[in-house]
């Protein structure tokens, strides 16, 4: 039996403008329950909203459950006129409960179906924990790793990130947003909040049009053409204008290009930081630019429910543009259900089942394990389980905050840390630990001591895992670091216990690229973890000791150092391209201090066996707009283990109206292949995966000659010529 439809229209009729204006607020759920308890908070003073304000708004940001979103629904169904249910939205941005990696890591899986897993396990328990709208995907591109939220990207590349913004919404989504189990989802940030200048946190972004077209929007409409339901403004300018005031970015791109017809919301106090950007006097100027921009919901300012009335009062503001607004907020709420069942998917007794239950670990396990990059291996790896005993070293060894940044419900003592990963796999009688140093801050004493004991652990021990990586709070919001290499003593523990000469396997934790120049050299081995999430110990463990081969690649440059950021692989040529990496060219686009490469770049990541790619075939060297050239490779599994590869295709467009990057993901397959087995990998290149925008600005292709590419990674790549005529 179909939902049973609410007349909009009619129910916008019936508002009063105060009413229409409540809709367009967002508040955190403390200001509920306090005005229910007749306290005027702090905030709600500060905000200069009042009690009727709070029973007017239209949504709630952030419950901590199914409990409290009960609880705060009813309230305001008892004092809301209209008894119009509020809207629940929450930050789950890799897991609810259940915490997958950040999605820096998902990203490295390059597998859509897996992410759309994480994300459909993500929406069953949030839906239970009575959440409707999800602030997720993050699909911002980053280039670079000093900003603390690139681990909630899926990194450099818009084709990647627009692969897994899709992947992202079908997982919350489902069907039916109005179904218990799926959730709204709400893409951000909108846009090119990845390009702050420096890396530092809510900086000046200052881009080409042309830049962010090509670059930074292609994943924010990916997500839209899923389906997506919301769009969140970013806090940053965009052409010298702030999102949530810019309406060539709002009402041209967004509403006039792209067609988006669902919600817009502001990010946190963005409509209030108009003033601070300059471009508002005060807030009732912020709420005029907002409005007319197209921020259709303030997210806990009182910037619209002190000064809309006002402004349509005195005429500045057209009450149409507040009844779009409002149309569109109550439409999501009825594709929601939520006229019909303003508690939808809420259930205290459900969500204690499901939250955490064996399917979803398993499924957190798996993802885990294929998003573990191996970056190095010098015959260390996979372990035997059969060792006699392994020393684990290091402020991870037996560390649970492995669950990185925006782990929204995630608990610590929930998650399994590497020490017991291990020891599920070898029993605990195998295993010892030594913390060998802290994350950072130790006294020269207090590390003496520790490093003593590590040694000590080192030479007991037949093979060694040094668990080293970053505070979790290094990463995420208001989380830039001017300096990326490892904190504290660490790399001079691993010096220490490198010296020893056992097989020695590096286990990285942590949410940005680092920059391990050194470590990389000395370090016989190196996994790349990032935040596992809740099942990290018991994944780290399954690859550690081949039960799971590794099949991650990098979605995002790891730096030579610094300095040489932002570095990043789809770049242009320049004038003066440095011929070669061992080039003495003086008068070429080159450091005097270091390479132009990154120490592992896009794409890259290692595996457990070795595959063999045949001669990359065209069917065709001549493409036209309406045929299809095939292009084929044979990959080989001729190692030990059976293994996954993702094989990916780049393309260059050789000549244009304007410079073009050296090469751009087009494709990439992820192949399953035994020992010995052996599978063709074809890709089908069409004219419009050629097409960018010219020096008109028009999204077209253009007629010539183009590289294409094929390979295991954005650097040992096949490349063959073929002709767009
Ligand atoms: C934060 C973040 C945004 C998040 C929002 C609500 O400031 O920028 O990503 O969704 O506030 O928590």
């Amino acid at each position: 039996m179909g939902r049973k439809k609410v007349d909009i229209k009619k129910l916008l009729q019936s508002m009063t403008l105060k009413e229409k204006i409540g809709q367009l607020v967002q508040l955190a759920p403390f200001l509920f329950k306090d005005s229910a308890k007749g306290i005027v908070t702090g905030p709600m003073e500060w905000l200069g909203i009042k009690d009727s304000d709070v029973w007017n708004a239209g949504s709630v940001l952030g419950t901590a459950g199914a409990e409290e979103t009960i609880e705060i629904q009813k309230m305001y169904l008892e004092r809301n006129q209209k008894k119009i249910p509020l809207m629940f939205m929450a930050d789950i941005i890799h897991g609810y409960r259940t915490i997958f990696p950040i999605p820096l890591a998902l990203g490295c899986t390059w597998d859509e179906k897996l992410v759309e897993k994480a994300a459909r396990v993500s929406a069953i328990e949030a839906s239970a924990g009575g959440v409707h709208v999800t602030f997720s995907p993050m699909v911002d591109l980053v280039r670079d790793p000093r900003w603390g939220r690139v681990m909630e990207s899926t990194g450099e590349d818009p084709y990647l990130n627009s692969v897994m913004a899709r992947a992202f919404v079908r997982g919350y989504q489902g069907d039916d947003i109005s179904k218990e189990g799926n959730i709204a989802s709400c893409v951000k940030h909108f846009a090119a909040y990845g390009a702050v200048e420096g890396g530092r946190e809510y900086n000046t972004v200052d881009i080409s049009e042309r830049m962010l077209r090509e670059f930074y929007l292609p994943a924010y409409k990916a997500a839209i053409d899923e389906g997506c339901k919301m769009v969140m403004t970013s806090f940053n300018t965009v052409n010298s204008i702030p999102s949530s005031g810019n309406k060539w970015l709002l009402r041209g791109i967004l509403r006039g290009e792209w067609g988006f017809d669902g919600v817009t919301i502001s990010d946190w106090g963005a409509i209030k930081e108009l003033i601070p950007h300059g471009v508002a006097e005060d807030e009732k100027e912020a709420a005029e630019k907002a409005i007319k921009a197209g921020a259709d919901i303030d997210m806990m300012t009182g910037c619209y429910a002190k000064n809309l009335e006002k402004l349509v009062k005195e005429g500045k503001v057209d009450e149409k543009l507040i009844d779009e607004a409002v149309y569109r907020i109550l439409k999501l709420k009825e594709e929601l259900g939520l006229f019909e069942n303003p508690f939808k998917g809420a259930d205290k007794e459900k969500e204690k089942q499901i939250v955490l239950c064996d399917e979803h670990r398993r499924i957190a396990r798996e993802v885990a394990a294929a998003s573990v990059v191996l970056l190095k291996n010098q015959d260390v790896l996979p372990f035997d389980k059969n060792i006699r005993k392994l020393a684990i070293i290091g402020p991870y060894s037996d560390e649970h905050a492995i669950l990185g940044p925006w782990s929204w419900q995630g608990k610590w003592e929930e998650s399994v840390s590497l020490k017991e990963g291990i020891a599920n796999k070898i029993g605990e009688s195998k295993v010892l630990v030594a913390k060998g140093c802290e994350i950072e801050g130790e006294s020269d004493s207090q590390f003496k001591k520790s490093l003593r004991q590590a040694l000590k652990a080192a030479n007991e021990a037949d093979i060694i895992v040094l668990a080293l990586g970053e505070h979790y709070d290094m990463s995420g919001e208001a989380r830039s670091r001017a300096f990326i290499t490892l904190p504290g003593r660490q790399e001079e523990l691993a010096r220490e216990i490198i010296k020893l000469g056992k097989p020695t396997v590096v286990v990285l934790f942590n949410g940005r690229p680092l920059e391990i120049r050194e470590l990389y050299n000395i370090a016989p081995a190196i996994l790349e973890a990032w935040f596992p999430g809740t099942e990290g110990g018991n994944a780290i463990a399954d690859i550690l000791f081949g039960d799971k081969n590794p099949s991650a690649k990098l979605t995002m440059s790891f730096p030579y150092t610094v300095g040489q950021i932002p570095v990043y692989y789809n770049h242009f040529n320049t004038g003066r391209p440095k011929p070669s990496e061992d080039s003495t060219e003086r008068f070429c686009s080159h450091y005097i201090d270091i390479p132009n490469a990154p120490l592992l770049p896009f794409g890259f990541g290692l595996s457990y066996t070795e595959f063999k790619y045949s001669k990359v075939k065209l069917d065709k060297k001549v493409l036209t707009q309406d045929s299809v050239i095939k292009a084929s490779v044979k990959v080989k599994n001729v190692g030990r283990y059976p293994g996954d590869e993702i094989v990916q295709l780049y393309i260059r467009d050789m000549v244009a109206s304007v410079v073009r990057p050296v090469k751009e993901l087009k494709g990439f397959k992820k192949i399953h292949l035994e020992v010995g087995e052996e599978k063709e990998v074809v890709f089908e290149i069409r004219e419009e995966m050629l097409r960018f925008h010219n020096e008109n600005m028009e999204y077209v292709s253009e007629k010539g000659k183009f590289q294409l590419m094929i390979g295991p990674n954005s650097k040992d790549v096949q490349t063959v010529e073929f002709e767009l005529r």
